[in-house]
């Protein structure tokens, strides 16, 4: 019977992985639904995201140059960001969770896309008529609160009541980290925050990108034509609009007094039912990594039968409304603490401390993020003459992995998650050689595709050379976002629509 049940879901997870890996690079996230993404409820019960302030400045040639630095950068900021910080669960005197001590990882405070216009609504609602006619910004003072504010929005649908009755409920650890949802793309507030202070230069930004070609360079300090400035490192003062744009504002000239809401940071997470069907697992050492990457496409090498994971095995939620559990196969991170971002993926696996996961610190230990793996890059050429040789001694199977690596994207970097990278040709991917067109009319599934069947392979290889890994822009109208200009989130488009239908009091 059990057998039966087991052959029965492996050949379900055969099925959607054939479709996955023929269908898509960076897949499109599932519809939202109430449940399943954070909502209002949830907010007010997590309180206002938690920024990341990373403690000093990152040098990013010395990252660029340096694997063993890069990689130690990379599991520091996974550390902060998966930090437990308590979360405030009674923010309007309403609702409670029974467990007074509640946590979550910090990243799970952040933002879903669905956040953004809501939050940008009720800003751009408090100008006045006149204006908005001129386009005035949103001044700093009110940004400063509007994170506070919205956390403390009614709960719509739900009496004080109800909402306590619910949130009565949630007491295990899985249900505690299912508050957040299952959002798959989330946002830190100081990501938010500069769309808001931006949003006339995202206004004006179709016509900046008229006639401007991939070459040309902007400014030294901003390689983005749809923003007064690229997104804050977390380091630099947040008012960075030209001073003329805040004359009507309580802070008249940057910098002065007010709230860092921190880095610019990105996630995109994948998820799969807990309990049921089968995990699979991708072996990455040297030589099956060689392997994937000769294949172009991420095919599991064998594949685990979920009901054998342990909860503590596999970081897990479990969702208020449905009940449904799932497991967080893997989470990418980018942090605009370099001006090119920093690009990490974790994924999961049964072997953790394996190659990519051999250097993991031991602060680690004993928490669910022991099971994940994790590759960095940070530009796009390898700046590491040998990025194996930190390792060969004290981490063997690291170094065989990273050979591997750029054996075969010398000169370029390389780091593709498994889980998430499922298109043909995805696998050779250094992630910021597809976002470099964030934002540009570039189609990401053209991009990585390199699949001899295809007729369109040709053409794609030429515009993105060396498996796409290439710096083939120097202007970068979303900086590296695809959120800004993609969907699921739309950003771009959703404060323009936002700004027509207030214009219009719709
Ligand atoms: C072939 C193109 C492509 C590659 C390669 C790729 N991505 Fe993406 N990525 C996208 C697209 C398209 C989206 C937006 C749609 C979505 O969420 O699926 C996205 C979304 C994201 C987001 C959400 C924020 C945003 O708006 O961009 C993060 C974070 C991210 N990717 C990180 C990575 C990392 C890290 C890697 C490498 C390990 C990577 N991506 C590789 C195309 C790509």
């Amino acid at each position: 019977m059990r057998e039966q049940k087991i052959i029965k879901s492996y050949s379900s997870l055969a099925i959607i992985l054939a479709v996955v890996s023929t269908a898509v690079g960076c897949r499109a996230r599932s519809p939202r639904t109430s449940d399943e993404r954070a909502t209002p409820e949830q907010r007010r019960v997590i309180g206002a995201g938690v920024p990341y302030l990373p403690a000093r400045a990152t040098d990013k040639m010395a990252l660029a140059q340096n694997m063993q630095l890069r990689r130690e950068k990379a599991w520091d900021v996974i550390r902060e960001l998966t930090k437990e910080v308590p979360i405030a669960h009674n923010p309007g005197g309403h609702g409670s969770l029974p467990n007074a001590s509640a946590s979550l990882p910090l990243w799970q405070t952040w933002y879903t896309g669905d956040e953004l216009p809501v939050m940008f609504r009720s800003a751009y609602e408090k100008l006045t008529v006149d204006q908005r006619k001129i386009r005035a910004p949103i001044c700093p003072e009110e940004l400063d609160s509007l994170f506070e504010k919205h956390a403390q929005s009614p709960v719509l649908g739900f009496t004080p009541e109800e909402l306590e009755q619910r949130l009565s409920q949630v007491e295990s650890l899985e249900e505690i980290r299912g508050i957040s949802g299952r959002g798959v793309t989330m946002f830190s507030p100081g990501l938010l925050r500069h769309y808001f202070e931006n949003y006339v230069y995202v206004l004006k930004c179709e016509a900046e990108q008229a006639g401007l070609g991939p070459q040309t360079i902007l400014s030294p300090s901003n390689h983005t034509p749809c923003f007064a400035s690229e997104f804050p490192s977390g380091l630099d003062f947040p008012y960075k609009l030209p001073p003329s744009d805040y004359s009507r504002c309580k802070v008249p000239s940057a910098p002065g007094p007010g709230i860092n809401h921190g880095a610019a940071v990105a996630l995109k997470t994948s998820w799969r039912k807990a309990g049921a069907g089968v995990v699979g697992k991708f072996d990455t050492d040297g030589e099956s990594l060689t392997k994937h990457l000769t294949e172009g496409a991420w095919k599991p090498n064998s594949l685990i039968p979920a009901q054998n994971l342990k909860p503590d095995a596999i970081f897990s939620i479990k969702l208020m409304a449905s009940a449904n559990q799932y497991n967080l196969e893997s989470i990418h991170v980018v942090s605009k603490e370099t001006r090119d971002w920093l690009w990490i993926t974790l994924w999961w696996s049964p072997e953790p401390n394996l190659d990519f996961g051999e250097d993991r610190p031991a602060a680690f230990a004993g928490t669910p993020w022991a099971n994940y793996k994790m590759c960095v890059v940070t530009d796009f050429v390898e700046g590491d003459l040998d990025p194996a040789s930190h390792y060969t001694i004290t981490h063997p199977s690291l170094a065989r992995a990273l050979g591997a690596s750029n054996k075969w994207a010398s000169p370029n970097t390389q780091c593709s998650n498994p889980f998430i990278e499922q298109g043909q040709g995805n696998a050779e991917t250094n992630c910021i050689g597809c976002h470099q067109h964030a934002g540009t009319k570039a189609n990401p599934e053209e991009i990585y595709l390199n699949d001899p069947e295809n007729p369109r392979t040709a053409v794609s290889r030429q515009l993105y050379p060396n498996h796409s890994r290439s710096q083939v822009r120097h202007n970068f109208p979303g900086d590296y976002l695809w959120s800004f200009s993609q969907g699921p989130d739309y950003f771009e488009s959703e404060i323009i629509s936002t700004v027509n239908n207030v214009d219009h009091g719709i």
